[in-house]
């Protein structure tokens, strides 16, 4: 049986989703534009303006050429047709490899958008930066585990979490995100063993993309979910509906209909 969840009414801030640890899985998709955001808003409690766009909206092999002005234009959108969830943008890769670089650009992200966070990708290594966004009144989701940005560097997407030297080095990294101001640890591409270590070692919520059902709450990409990317499926996927498919039944029935003058019809003429 599925439980229907409500509709929520009003704007969902951090401390509604600090609040929501260990009581109610908090949800979060990913949004692009203007018309998606809106249709996902109130519906889940947090959207992402992930850096994934440059994969699916702009066809890239990868993340890592995203830019700040990229993202700034996608957010706006976002934040155009979101009123209610609690927007994150997703700093893209080269935006924060000092704080001093990472503060002035997410300045940039808090004056340009409505956006509540900004996302860094990095452990430990990363705390420096955590540090001078949370002191300057930045909120950060420090997302760890698998991370997209590190996909030339490492040479492909690595599941992390397979052992326990890793699982307690993947802790180590989350407990010192913690201390350094992050909001909201995100945990992507994890043995759901880690995936439990750190939420259970975090007094802040995890959020969890193929890291199994023990986070306190999950994301998912919307092009994924809904079917529309086709590229390559990852296994942690489930996919709610056959966009593509739905995408080209519709445009054949459409490309039929005008090659046999059955559109426009009555109806749709002036
Ligand atoms: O860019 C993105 O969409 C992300 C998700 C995979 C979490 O970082």
């Amino acid at each position: 049986m599925s439980i229907q969840s409500p509709k929520i009414n009003k704007r969902v801030t951090l401390k509604t989703i600090a609040s929501m640890k260990g009581k109610e899985p908090i949800t979060m998709i990913t949004a692009y534009d203007a018309l998606f955001a809106k249709l996902f808003d109130g519906e889940v409690e947090m959207i992402l303006v992930g850096d994934s766009l440059n994969m699916s909206f702009l066809g890239k092999e990868d993340t890592l050429s995203a830019t700040m002005d990229q993202m700034i234009y996608h957010t706006q959108a976002v934040c155009n047709g979101a009123k209610l969830s609690c927007i994150v943008f997703d700093m893209p890769f080269g935006s924060y490899t000092t704080p001093k670089i990472a503060l002035k650009n997410a300045t940039r992200v808090y004056q340009e958008t409505s956006a509540q966070a900004v996302k860094v990708e990095g452990g430990k290594e990363k705390t420096n930066i955590v540090k001078i966004l949370s002191k300057n009144g930045i909120a950060v989701v420090a997302h760890i585990g698998l991370m997209p940005q590190h996909v030339r560097s490492e040479g492909g997407y690595r599941v992390r979490g397979k052992d326990e030297a890793d699982i307690s080095r993947l802790v180590e990294d989350a407990l010192a995100l913690e201390k350094a101001g992050a909001s909201i640890v995100l945990v992507e591409g994890v043995k759901e063993e880690a995936a439990k270590a750190i939420t259970e070692a975090l007094n802040i919520p995890t959020i969890g993309i193929g890291a199994g059902n023990v986070t306190d709450g999950q994301v998912l990409v919307w092009s994924d979910m809904f079917g529309f990317f086709e590229e390559f499926k990852p296994k942690f996927v489930k996919q709610y509906m056959q966009g593509a498919k739905n995408i080209r039944d519709g445009l054949q029935e459409y490309k039929d209909n005008v090659k046999s003058r059955a559109f426009p019809s009555k109806e749709y003429k002036y």
